[in-house]
């Protein structure tokens, strides 16, 4: 009983906004480009988040309502809103976790009317224009404004070696001026939908951490990291 008691709420007090799933790009009333996230990994990161006390705030894109442990969920499709709903809270939070996959890009026109073969022929080309990156402008917009907001981003990468995936992680976490970034390995689909990770963490000076697992323990290795720059 006395284990019980003390369990960490070490986030007591704070507020954690998480991005999770994957946004969807509309083509045409019917068609979308979208990506393999679950929004898995997202989810145990809002359900320990709340567990160890934080308030959480969960953007959702494509994914359905948690049925516990979370303050505030927030619905999204595209990009285009995830990045309206994260903008209009940014100034309120502690931290924000961009467990999100973010497309790069959209369909530079969506149809508004359901395309069709008889009238394109043999092939269709679509043009796309890249998104914001998200991301990077939350960071930027957090220097600006003088926030002291701790900021993890994530990456997925395919590559055959583990110091490969370090070595990505690094650079990746200097172009998006965040606080911690978590990268996985996807190679061959791993990952996606699946219930168990594994992960290495960096912050702007190198690597931090490993953590492999239920996408819980996962989470909690990252929210450790995260506990320890909020004091
Ligand atoms: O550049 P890359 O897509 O690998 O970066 C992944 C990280 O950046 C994730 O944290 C994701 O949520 C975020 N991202 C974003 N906006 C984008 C693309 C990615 O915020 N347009």
């Amino acid at each position: 009983a006395a284990l019980a008691l003390t369990a960490n709420r070490d986030l007591l007090g704070k507020r954690v906004l998480i991005t999770a799933g994957g946004t969807l790009e509309p083509i045409d009333p019917v068609r979308f480009i979208g990506n393999r996230s679950s929004g898995k990994q997202g989810v145990a990161l809002a359900m320990q988040a709340k567990r160890r006390g934080a308030y959480v705030t969960l953007i959702g894109a494509n994914i359905s309502q948690p049925d516990q442990g979370v303050d505030e969920f927030i619905s999204v499709a595209t990009a285009s809103e995830l990045e309206g709903a994260l903008m209009e809270r940014l100034q309120t939070q502690d931290a924000l976790i961009m467990a999100a996959a973010v497309s790069d890009y959209r369909v530079a026109t969506e149809s508004t009317t359901k395309l069709k073969k008889i009238d394109l022929g043999h092939s269709l080309k679509l043009e796309l224009v890249a998104n914001p990156d998200i991301l990077a402008s939350a960071t930027q917009s957090i220097t600006d404004l003088g926030l002291k907001t701790v900021v993890v981003g994530f990456a997925a990468e395919t590559v055959e070696k583990q110091a490969d995936l370090i070595e990505l992680a690094l650079k990746k976490i200097k172009a998006k001026g965040c606080d911690l970034l978590v990268a996985n390995n996807v190679t061959g689909g791993a990952v996606f939908g699946a219930e168990k990770n594994t992960v290495v963490i960096v912050d702007q000076a190198g690597q931090i951490g490993e953590s492999t697992g239920s996408k819980t323990t996962v989470a909690n290795a990252i929210l450790d990291e995260l506990a320890i720059r909020l004091e």
